[in-house]
């Protein structure tokens, strides 16, 4: 390893917007911790684990949908935006999460899903009712079918989760009618954002929810919204699911970003609340739009979700997502996984090898400059749940794939609180998914006192990276390293070291201040990372 560099004049923290630096906790409420027995996660049992999230020293959560939903695909498509499901515990169960959370300096921002609504909302209730150009189907985007009788859909679009993004609706009068949008599934009508009605109502979902003391949103398919003109065909139907070639004509129109301007004017009202969106666009420049100064505060970057387990991977991914927002002056945001994506431990290997590779990830994604975000569990090393049995899936993507793809259940099992047998204190019922008996070693109270638990390094992680003046500067600077391995630097002095080969590597110079495997005679172990000062 080379020398250091220069050390830049440390960076006052105090000054600089709350998310800048935050650490967020994304909670899966379904999945988080059952209050009454029903099976299903609710906010209050949100709120009774504050105490957990204040100990585990995250700045801020994001708490996926919780409005008024059918739950045809976990919440993702809502019935009313401005009304907590009563699964969820209803409104008053979130103003005590806000109100509760705030007491112990914790941040709440919540999902918002611009893109579509649920096909239970009033308003496609109403669009169903009236005639073809209505201004109730204008809300939507309803077109007559191609083909002499209308019986082909309006283009050759499929839905992300599979089978096509068109479905044909009965008219009032008992003949087969027009076609609806949905990217998604069928009961996640698109709305035409071309409408301002659509725009005003969201103004007002955006208002509802930072009035009542909201500290932001993270925003669903943020890249979705805009539509091309005459939705032409898809030249060649490539992209999968949750894997978009940016030049997708469904995804990333320009227009999008006139949305998200017209978002951020309302938001810029409440000075402390950020919007994160959730943008899957791999070009750097067309991801930095996205967050350029009157757009999103914040965009998800899963290239390092996507990377594996490789140094020159690893490198890469950093390299673009600081290179996408840089030219921009936005905040870098690191991301190993989420409620979509199969959970890090199972991607980089599963086993041992897998758990100490997503301890090693972590010590890197908290060295880093910018906003983290952290999937409920991850922080209990808990892998994804691949065998399900068929019965219990829920995922839409399980019937839209005509049972071929099994879908993103594996990462949403509830998570395993105390006890030695499911449902590990989750729910006093039976969960809405299995949790696995195999789980009674990673619950919270087996790893709270445990010092080498994952939990225990989650947690001296994320202390020293709030209070330690090495992690100052949003920069890093790249040392050499030996092949395999990575490392860089903080101006404030942290050094973060990545062994990704199969040797033992050696240190550079400096106190170890936390390591995922205990370096052995000054050499840092494979699959492991090292925080030097
Ligand atoms: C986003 C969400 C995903 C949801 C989809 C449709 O990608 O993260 O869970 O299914 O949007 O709303």
């Amino acid at each position: 390893m080379t020398d250091a560099p220069a050390v830049a004049a440390p960076v006052d923290r105090t000054t600089q917007p709350w998310w800048r630096s935050a650490v967020f906790y994304q909670v899966y409420p379904r999945s988080f911790a059952d209050s009454n027995g029903d099976g299903v996660g609710d906010l209050r049992g949100v709120r009774d684990k504050l105490g957990y999230l204040e100990l585990l020293g995250v700045n801020a959560l994001w708490v996926c949908p919780v409005m008024r939903s059918p739950m045809a695909d976990g919440g993702y498509d809502v019935a009313d935006p401005r009304d907590i499901d009563e699964l969820f515990g209803g409104l008053t169960a979130m103003d005590d999460l806000i109100a509760e959370a705030h007491a112990r300096q914790i941040k709440v921002t919540m999902d918002l899903v611009p893109n579509h609504t649920s096909d239970q909302h009033p308003w496609f209730r109403e669009a169903l009712a009236a005639a073809p150009g209505s201004r109730e189907r204008d809300r939507y985007i309803f077109h007559d079918g191609r083909g002499p009788d209308g019986a082909e859909p309006p283009n050759n679009w499929p839905s992300i989760f599979g089978g096509p993004a068109w479905t044909r609706i009965t008219e009032q009068d008992g003949t087969p009618g027009q076609w609806y949008l949905h990217l998604f599934a069928r009961e996640q009508p698109d709305l035409n954002w071309d409408n301002p009605e659509v725009a005003d109502d969201f103004e007002q979902t955006l208002r509802f929810w930072l009035d009542r003391g909201v500290d932001g949103f993270r925003l669903d398919v943020a890249h979705g919204m805009a539509k091309p003109d005459g939705l032409p065909d898809l030249p060649a139907v490539a992209s999968g699911l949750f894997a978009l070639d940016d030049d997708d004509v469904r995804f990333n129109n320009p227009a999008v970003h006139d949305i998200h301007r017209r978002i951020r004017k309302v938001v810029d009202e409440y000075p402390d609340a950020v919007t994160i969106g959730e943008v899957w666009v791999t070009d750097n420049t067309r991801f930095g739009e996205y967050v350029r100064a009157d757009e999103l505060h914040l965009a998800f970057n899963f290239r390092l979700a996507e990377a594996p387990f490789t140094a020159a991977a690893v490198r890469d991914a950093i390299d673009n997502s600081l290179a996408a927002v840089g030219p921009v002056f936005a905040v870098p945001t690191w991301t190993l996984s989420n409620h979509d994506i199969e959970r890090e431990v199972t991607r980089y290997g599963g086993g041992a090898v897998g758990v100490a590779r997503a301890r090693a990830m972590i010590l890197l994604e908290l060295a880093l400059p910018g906003a983290v975000f952290i999937y409920n569990g991850a922080e209990l090393g808990l892998p994804n749940v691949d065998d399900l049995p068929d019965s219990v899936l829920q995922d839409p993507v399980w019937e839209r794939s005509g049972h071929t793809e099994r879908g993103r259940d594996g990462c949403r099992v509830p998570l395993p609180w105390e006890g030695a047998a499911p449902p590990f204190g989750f729910s006093t019922g039976s969960p809405w998914l299995p949790i696995p008996p195999e789980w009674a070693g990673l619950t919270v109270e087996a790893q709270l006192e445990e010092l080498d638990s994952t939990l225990s390094l989650y947690r001296m992680a994320m202390e020293l990276r709030a209070v330690r003046p090495e992690f100052d500067g949003d920069r890093i600077e790249w040392y050499g390293s030996p092949a395999g391995c990575l490392a860089f630097r903080r101006p404030g002095g942290l050094v973060c070291v990545l062994n990704a080969s199969d040797t033992p590597t050696s240190l550079p110079p400096g106190d170890v201040l936390l390591a995922s495997a205990l370096p052995d005679g000054g050499q840092l172990p494979p699959n492991a990372a090292a925080w030097l000062v």
